[in-house]
Formats: structure tokens, C-alpha cells, sequence
């Protein structure tokens, strides 16, 4: 198969492409490298770069790369970003997608795979519950409704132009190669500040001194695993949420990260962080049934290793 991953110069987007080389597949990534690496492209893919919000840019790809299959990964990912600049993240994340949705439409495309939050489209998840598929979306964040958009986008194309498309709803992606400068991210961050002997902070869920956000937190193998199977049609549903099932607080987030390298973390309390929803966690229904996660343990183990050696 020829597979166009965007993005593939990013976190979660370098990790399939490498995935769909080792599979035999032929690659091409297209990235801007707004916030991705060359470096993280793989030697055995073909780099277009450029930007998916140029239209004639993503037609040049289409049709000097031929793609069967696309996993779309490139965006605008910060929630943080998207507040401040919501137009910005609107261009990318909604027409950046309509333009590969054109072009994919246009040279019938065999299947569309589309990275979603999980994360971000369901808002706030109760105690004690967690979010289905099936749930209302919420979004409460422009980045939410840019990525929801963009998932009724791909209905609408499957509706009126036989694009067959999947989406996966990442929970709290971490792993190697996770940018630990941004504002999200936070193992990346945690791992890259204990390395250095440096403190936590843990931000607030309601008051100063609690044990901070909630999340679902879901290594990078886990995502790429989805993909592959989305892109091979072995997914069962046409949406599904990539995730553990379990919560985590930023707080024991921290100590089981501190365990990993064999230390005693340094924390830091302070105020709740504008935007944060307090709990995001997922129902994996099926899927997860039929593809149990990588343990958060043994996820941690290896992120650490790997910025670890990265030094
Ligand atoms: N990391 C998470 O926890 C998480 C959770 C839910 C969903 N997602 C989604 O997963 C996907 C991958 O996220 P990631 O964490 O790897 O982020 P990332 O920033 O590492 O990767 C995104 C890539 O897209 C590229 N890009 C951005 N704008 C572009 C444009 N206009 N044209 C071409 N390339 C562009 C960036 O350079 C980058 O390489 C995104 O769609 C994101 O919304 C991530």
C-alpha cells in the first residue's frame, strides 16, 4: 500500500510511519514542521513539506505520491493555542482536513484515518464515569470543535462522496519523542524536569494542594496499533476511543514517574490552569476489550529510558 501520514514529522505521526515502513508499506509524510522534526521522519519515507492549509500544495502530493490509504495526524494540537488563536486553529484542523478530504474524494482514496481527541471532545468526564463513543460531544475548547468539525466533515464526505473514513479518538497520548517544551504533554515535561533534578508542578484540579487533573493517559504503541488496524479496515466501529479506561491523577502521575527513574520528585502546588477540563477519562468499549493497553507502568519505564538516552 502507498500510505501518506501528515504529520509524520510529529510525536504521534513519526511513530506510525515508522510503524507502516516496518509492515512493507510504501510512506510519504507531509508536514510543516510548524512543531515536528525532520529528524523524526523516517529515513525510508518520502517528505513533502508544506502546508496542509495550501490547497494546491496537498493536490501536488495526491497526485505526484498516489496514495491508497492517509493517516491524518497533522494539526493545530494545542488547546492553549486554540483559545488564544482560534481562527488559526480553525484553518488547519478544519480546512487544512477539508483540503486532503478533496483531494482524497477526488483520486478515490481507499480509506481516511483521522486523529480526534478523546481527550478534549467529551468535556468534563463525572467521577466515576467514563466517556463512550456514543456520548454527546462537548467541546469546550476551539481545538474540540475544530476536531469535531472535522469528524462531521469526514461524514459528510462518506455521505455524498464514498470517502470510506475512520476516526480514533486519542485519550492523553505519551511516549518517546513527545515534545517536552509545550504546554502540554506532561510526562514528556515531568520526565525531561526529573532527569534534571528539577520540581513538579502540579496544577490544581479545584484547590491549591489537591492531587491536580484527572486523565486517561495511553502510550504511543497503543495509538499506532489503532491506525494500523484502522487503515487495514480492522477496526469494528467507524469511531472508536484509544485509551486505558483508567484515571490518573497529575499527582500520581508524578510518583509513578519518579519510581521509574528511582527518585524522590520534588512538587510544587499551584492554581488550577484556565481551560483544563478536572477529569478526562474514556470507555475503550470493544476495542479496548479486544486490545488491552500497554500498562502505564511499563509505558512510563520506556519514555523515561528513551529521554533518558536522548540525555
Ligand atoms: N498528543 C496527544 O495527547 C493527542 C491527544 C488527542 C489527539 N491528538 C491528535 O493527534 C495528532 C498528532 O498529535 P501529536 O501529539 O503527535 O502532535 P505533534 O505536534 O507532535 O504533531 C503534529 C504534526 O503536525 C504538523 N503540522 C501542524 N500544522 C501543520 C500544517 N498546517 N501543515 C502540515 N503539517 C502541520 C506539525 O509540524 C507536527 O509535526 C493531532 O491531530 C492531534 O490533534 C493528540
Amino acid at each position: 500500500m502507498r500510505i501518506l501520514v501528515t504529520g509524520g514529522a510529529g510525536f504521534i505521526g513519526s511513530h506510525i510511519a515508522d510503524a507502516l515502513l516496518g509492515d512493507g508499506h510504501e510512506v510519504a509524510v507531509v508536514d510543516d514542521l510548524s512543531s515536528g522534526r525532520r529528524e523524526n521522519v523516517p529515513g525510508g519515507a518520502t517528505f513533502f513539506e508544506g502546508d496542509i492549509r495550501d490547497g494546491a500544495f496537498v493536490d501536488r502530493v495526491f497526485d505526484e505520491f498516489g496514495p491508497q490509504q492517509v493517516s491524518h495526524q497533522a494539526a493545530q494540537t494545542s488547546v492553549s493555542v486554540s483559545t488564544r488563536e482560534p481562527g488559526r486553529d480553525a484553518e488547519i484542523n478544519v480546512l487544512g482536513t477539508i483540503n486532503l478530504l478533496d483531494a482524497s474524494a477526488r483520486t478515490k482514496l481507499e480509506r481516511f484515518v483521522f486523529a480526534s481527541t478523546g481527550g478534549a471532545i467529551y468535556g468534563e468526564v463525572a467521577d466515576g464515569e467514563r466517556a463512550r463513543v456514543g456520548w454527546p460531544p462537548r467541546p469546550l475548547s476551539p481545538y474540540a470543535c475544530s476536531k469535531l468539525a472535522a469528524e462531521h466533515y469526514l461524514e459528510a464526505y462518506n455521505y455524498e462522496r464514498g470517502l470510506d473514513y475512520r476516526v480514533v479518538r486519542y485519550a492523553n497520548v505519551y511516549g518517546p519523542r513527545q515534545d517536552p517544551h509545550g504546554e502540554a504533554g506532561v510526562v514528556a515535561i515531568f520526565s525531561q524536569r526529573l532527569l534534571a533534578g528539577e520540581s513538579l508542578q502540579i496544577n490544581a484540579r479545584k484547590e491549591v494542594g489537591d492531587e491536580g487533573c484527572v486523565r486517561d493517559y495511553v502510550y504511543v504503541a497503543d495509538c499506532v496499533r489503532a491506525n494500523l488496524l484502522a487503515l487495514g479496515g480492522k477496526l469494528g466501529e467507524p469511531i472508536v476511543n484509544v485509551c486505558t479506561g483508567e484515571g490518573c491523577t497529575t499527582q500520581a502521575l508524578a510518583l509513578k514517574l519518579a519510581e521509574a527513574i528511582g527518585m524522590e520528585p520534588e512538587l510544587r502546588h499551584a492554581d488550577r490552569r484556565a481551560g483544563d477540563v478536572e477529569r478526562s477519562v474514556l470507555d475503550g468499549g470493544d476495542f479496548l476489550g479486544a486490545h488491552p493497553p500497554t500498562p502505564l507502568a511499563t509505558g512510563l519505564a520506556e519514555t523515561v529510558e528513551w529521554f533518558r538516552q536522548r540525555g
